[in-house]
């Protein structure tokens, strides 16, 4: 750790801004099996919007909605429909933090503000990002309460015993969707200005199909806690789902969260039993993963079954699946990761998964 290192510990929150909390949290319960943490509305002294705490094995996530036509949150969501407005990091000290990023030529958002209550005091920061995303800068070593002032404890979830859990452990990685010609400027943001380094690029002759190409940088903060891939679509023939999702969303934001999870197989399960639903790989796509992938603990016919994805690289290998997008609007999706020593991306499964979300936009009539 420098002296000019703003020491990034991992996220805080993600925060999305959606149409009705109450209705989102609920979803996020039942089919993601998250717990319901604190509530934050008119019932605790909040006057102006409500927001849902939810958590799961470290990963926290905030849904508010505003509660007026004027409010930021309710713009937001008319603009980009339910979406993450924030992707929030722990610090240890929020001005500093905020004072290096600032400095370096990050837009300012939010200067360092204290917020007490009976528990203790946090700092919270905030400069601006891709689109309409933001970070919060968040140090809270100092604060006891359930999440932010204003928030209440809710104590028993009858949601969380309601069906099997889902098992999630944490954020493997957030990727963002820019604009064509955009990927290197917001890669060089992070490495020059919050200290990020390059950990993988994928050109567009990696990531093609007939339809899509993309390409991507995957900016990370050198422990392996924060991995922020960004992409940008790259000149397909037809309209690559990056440009659908920018259309959707009315610009850049947050394309997918990937969860983790130390058993995949019970984990889709789980998510499937819930309602979840998944992109759909061809059968073929075992033949040759097997091939070329090599043995796994899992047993084939269980990926087979799930529809899961394997990818192997120098050091081990990976599985994952993507979800259908999770709103009306087709923006942010959730990708499950298992790693078995393998720190890559999928790369070997892009094609095909690829070719999936192709299927799925294209019965949309946006391909
Ligand atoms: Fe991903």
């Amino acid at each position: 750790m420098s002296e000019h290192d703003l020491q990034l510990r991992g996220y805080d929150a993600i925060e999305y801004l959606v149409g009705n909390a109450h209705q989102a949290a609920h979803y996020y319960r039942t089919a993601f099996g998250f717990r319901l943490m604190a509530y934050a509305g008119p019932e605790t002294g909040v006057r102006d919007r409500a927001s849902y705490v939810l958590d799961q094995g470290g990963i926290r996530l905030v849904l508010t909605a505003g509660l007026h036509p004027d409010h930021p949150a309710v713009r937001h969501q008319a603009r980009h429909g339910d979406a993450i407005r924030d992707v929030a990091f722990r610090v240890p000290d929020a001005a500093r933090a905020f004072a290096l990023a600032t400095e370096r030529g990050a837009q300012p958002l939010q200067e360092p503000r204290v917020l007490r209550d009976d528990h203790g005091e946090l700092v919270v920061a905030a400069i601006a990002v891709y689109g309409d995303t933001i970070h919060s800068l968040v140090q809270r070593d100092d604060y006891h309460g359930v999440y932010l002032p204003g928030y209440e404890p809710v104590p028993e979830d009858p949601l969380a015993s309601a069906a099997p859990p889902v098992g999630l452990t944490g954020i493997d990685h957030v990727v963002a969707n820019v604009h064509l010609g955009e990927m290197d400027a917001w890669s060089a943001f992070y490495e020059r200005i919050l200290g990020f380094s390059e950990l993988r690029h994928f050109d567009d002759e990696a990531i093609s199909t007939e339809y899509t190409a993309l390409m991507s940088k995957v900016l990370w903060d050198g422990n392996g806690r924060i991995k922020l891939p960004i992409n940008e679509p790259a000149i397909g023939r037809k309209r690559s789902q990056i440009e659908e999702y920018l259309e959707a969303n009315d610009g850049p934001g947050v394309q997918h969260l990937a969860l983790a999870t130390d058993d995949i197989v019970a984990t889709v399960r789980a998510l499937t039993a819930r309602g979840v639903r998944f992109l759909e790989v061809p059968a073929t796509y075992y033949e040759e993963a097997r091939e070329r992938v090599g043995s796994v603990e899992e047993a084939w016919e269980d990926l087979a079954e799930l529809g899961i994805l394997v990818d192997r690289d120098e050091e081990g290998y990976l599985l994952q699946l993507f979800t259908q997008p999770v709103q009306d609007r087709p923006t942010v999706f959730y990708e499950l990761i298992q790693r078995h020593g393998a720190r890559g991306f999928g790369v070997g499964n892009f094609r095909s998964l690829f070719e999936a979300i192709e299927r799925a936009q294209s019965a949309r009539g946006n391909l």
